[in-house]
Parts: structure tokens; sequence; C-alpha cells
């Protein structure tokens, strides 16, 4: 079991002055990685890479960061590139993808997703690449595996989907359904920004081609770390100057990563190391496994307050709740979507702020999701989402003050 008031004695104080349930929007990030940061600015705030200590000490400050975010998601660290967002991450892919498309080649996309995984690949269109639209069921609310069979052709190039959704919270069979891309010729690139905050992943074992999670919804600051097998990295035209075409990953991330934040996220590591100590009995022991295994509490964890808030939300006829209607740890992680009746969604949220709960409400750049589940309050959902380190007494809270509302 967490323990909780160690969880959150991580944290700086004032994050707990509020019951915080806009999670899946930005997580709260540990006193560990504020300390990185910090430590980076005021000990080796000069260039990376040059003969001189405080330059050398930098260098190696960013060069940990990316090897244990690599080793976090059971990647190589030349195979991880840590750039601003997963937009700008994807973007950039895109761009580099396109030059090995051909005219009349194919591209899967869903309107299930956030648009980060979308928009860039759409845009493709424009250069002669068909773009294909994997459909969400409105039945089941859910991509359904069927649905890809009949759109995967000898053409698809290129299958874009997530791993969960920002919105509804269902998670995708992604090893199934890379299988699937892989068996007809196709690359998968796998959005996992709503997935990678609350269970372990394992980007080798997935045997997915690109991966990217936004790191500041994992504990860390504001950047985003894109995964890409190296026989692609290597393969792919850079992006970045041309002198550094031969650099993997540098040559797919114009600007270079950032360099207090990339130094930064050895606070992320910091914080996981701090729980796994707490927390295990018999710690494995490489950073990957005990990793592993905190999520295996943070998703225990999660487990318990989404049965409590799905089973409020489930007996409230008035309210309508999107994507599975369950709380399993297996189906769903705790990013709760749902409107109520007669009300409009951006009524909602001023409501709870006497009782000090803070909740999302829009479309969360998932616009094509909400027209497809015919959401038509220009104000879009209300978005309950949590994490390892929210409290009952939070959800209880929450629950009360979402009670009066409705
Ligand atoms: C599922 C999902 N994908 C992509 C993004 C975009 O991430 P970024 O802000 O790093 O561009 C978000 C952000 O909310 C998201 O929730």
């Amino acid at each position: 079991m967490l323990n909780l008031d160690f969880v959150r004695g991580l944290f700086p104080s004032p994050c707990w002055e509020r019951a915080f349930f806009e999670n899946a929007g930005g997580s709260y990030v540990p006193n560990s990685v504020i300390e990185r940061v910090t430590a980076y600015m005021r000990e080796s705030q000069v260039q990376p890479g040059g003969a001189y200590d405080a330059s050398a000490l930098a260098a190696e400050r960013m060069a940990e960061g990316q090897r244990l975010m690599a080793e976090l998601i059971g990647a190589d660290t030349d195979e991880v590139i840590i750039g601003p967002s997963t937009t700008t991450n994807i973007f950039v892919l895109s761009k580099a993808f396109q030059d090995s498309l051909s005219s009349g080649d194919e591209i899967i996309v869903t309107d299930l997703d956030h648009e980060a995984n979308n928009g860039a690949w759409r845009r493709l269109a424009g250069h002669g690449i068909e773009v294909r639209e994997w459909k969400i069921n409105r039945e089941t609310e859910k991509l359904e595996a069927e649905d890809l069979a009949a759109l995967l052709t000898d053409k698809t190039r290129l299958v874009c989907f997530s791993h969960c959704s920002n919105v509804l919270g269902g998670i995708n069979d992604v090893g199934a359904l890379t299988k699937m891309a892989h068996k007809a010729g196709a690359l998968v690139c796998v959005d996992g920004v709503a997935y990678a905050p609350h269970r372990a992943l394992d980007v080798k074992a997935l045997d997915v081609d690109f991966y990217v999670l936004s790191l500041y919804k994992v504990f860390g600051p504001h950047v985003s770390l894109l995964y890409g097998k190296r026989e692609h990295f290597e393969r792919l035209p850079g992006q970045n100057h041309y002198f550094l075409d031969d650099q993997i990953p540098l040559k797919l991330n114009p600007g270079g990563p950032n360099h207090e934040f990339t130094s930064g996220l050895v606070g992320v590591a910091d914080y996981f190391e701090a729980l796994a100590a707490h927390h295990l009995i018999d710690p494995p022991n490489t950073f990957k496994g005990r990793v592993d295994a905190v999520f295996d509490l943070m998703a225990h964890h999660e487990e318990g307050l989404a049965q409590r808030f799905a089973d409020f939300l489930l007996s409230k006829p008035k309210v309508r709740l999107l994507g599975p209607k369950t709380d399993k740890a297996d189906i769903r992680t705790p990013t709760f979507s749902f409107t109520i009746d007669g009300r409009a969604a951006a009524d909602i949220p001023p409501l709870l702020e006497p009782a000090k709960a803070a909740i999302g409400q829009g479309h969360f750049y998932a616009k094509r999701l909400l027209d497809a589940l015919g959401i038509t309050d220009p104000g879009g959902v209300l978005r309950a989402s949590m994490a390892h380190y929210n409290t009952m007494d939070e959800v209880d809270t929450l629950i009360e003050a979402l009670d009066g509302a409705i």
C-alpha cells in the first residue's frame, strides 16, 4: 500500500491546499525535480560539453536525465529524444516521415485521440498521402481492433493511436494492435501521454516503433520524450542542422534538449527511488525494476480511488460517464469525463471552488472525440483526473461538492 503521508511529503506543501483533479492536464512536481532544476541553474548554468568543470558537470547531469528516462520506459539512451512537447516531437517526426512516403501511401489516425498524434499526420494528406480514420465505436466508446483490421491495406505505412485516451481513460491493447499493424507491414506511433503517469511501461516489450509521452504529466518538468527504434532514427532524414544528420537522436530534435529540464529529469528518478526505498521490502536490483514495482503500488491505489468515484458517477441518473463504465486498473486509468443533464460544463467547476476541489472542463484537444460522441455543449465535458498522490478524502470532497452541484 502507498503511504500517502510519505508520498505527499515529497511535494511542496501548497500542492495540498486543494483537492486537485486536473492531473491529466499536468501532474504535480516533487521537490526532487525542483531541486535538480535549481541545482543545474545554480551550479552549472553554462553550455554543456566544454572542457571546464561546470560545463562537464552540466553535460553529465543532462546525460543522466536522458539515461534514466530511457531506462524508465525500457529503452536505450540514444533511442530517446527529450523535446519541448509531445505536439512538437510528433510534428518533427511527421516532417521526417514525410520524405519516406510516396503518393498513394496510407496513414491511419483515429477520431478518439488528442490532436497531437492526429493533426500533424492528417496534414500529410496535402502531400498525396491518403489519411484514413479509425473511428471510435459509439456503442462501446472505444477503438475496436476489427475496425483497424478493415482499414489496413498493403499501402498502410503508419498507424497512429494512443495507449490511453486523455478524455475517456480507456486503455488500448498496444501490444496486440502493434502486432496487427506490423503484420500488415505498417509502423506504429503511439501517444502514451495519458498512460505513462499511471502504469509501468516497456516500449521494447510492446515492440512499438515510436512512443511519445509528456514528462510534465509524469511528475517532471515541461518536456516530452519521444522513443523511436534506433533503426528508424537512423533511417529518417535529419530535421536539425545538416551537420548533425549522423547524430542520433539529436538529428530529430531541432534546437536540442532544454538543458535545465533535461537535468531536472533526474529528480523524477529520485522520486521513484524515494518511493521504492520507503515501500518495497525487497527492492529489485535495477532502477527499472524498482520503477515498475512502484507503478504497481500506484495502480493499486488509483484503482481504489477510481472505484469510489466511478460508483458515485454511475449512481447519478443525470450523469453520463464517457468511456469505460468500470474502475478496473487494466481497463482504465482514473481519468473520468462526464456530462450532467441540463447543465453546461462550464458552470460546474466554479461551483466546486468553495470546497477547494479542482477539475477540468473543455475538449482537452480531443475535439474530434467529443464531436464523434455527439457532445454539443460548446464548453465540452467535465474531467476529473486522478493521480497516485490523491487521497480518498480528496475524492470524497469532490464527490460531496459535485453532488451539491448536480
Ligand atoms: C493524450 C495526450 N496527448 C498529447 C498531449 C499533448 O502534449 P504536449 O502538451 O506535451 O504537447 C496531451 C496533452 O494534454 C495529451 O493529454
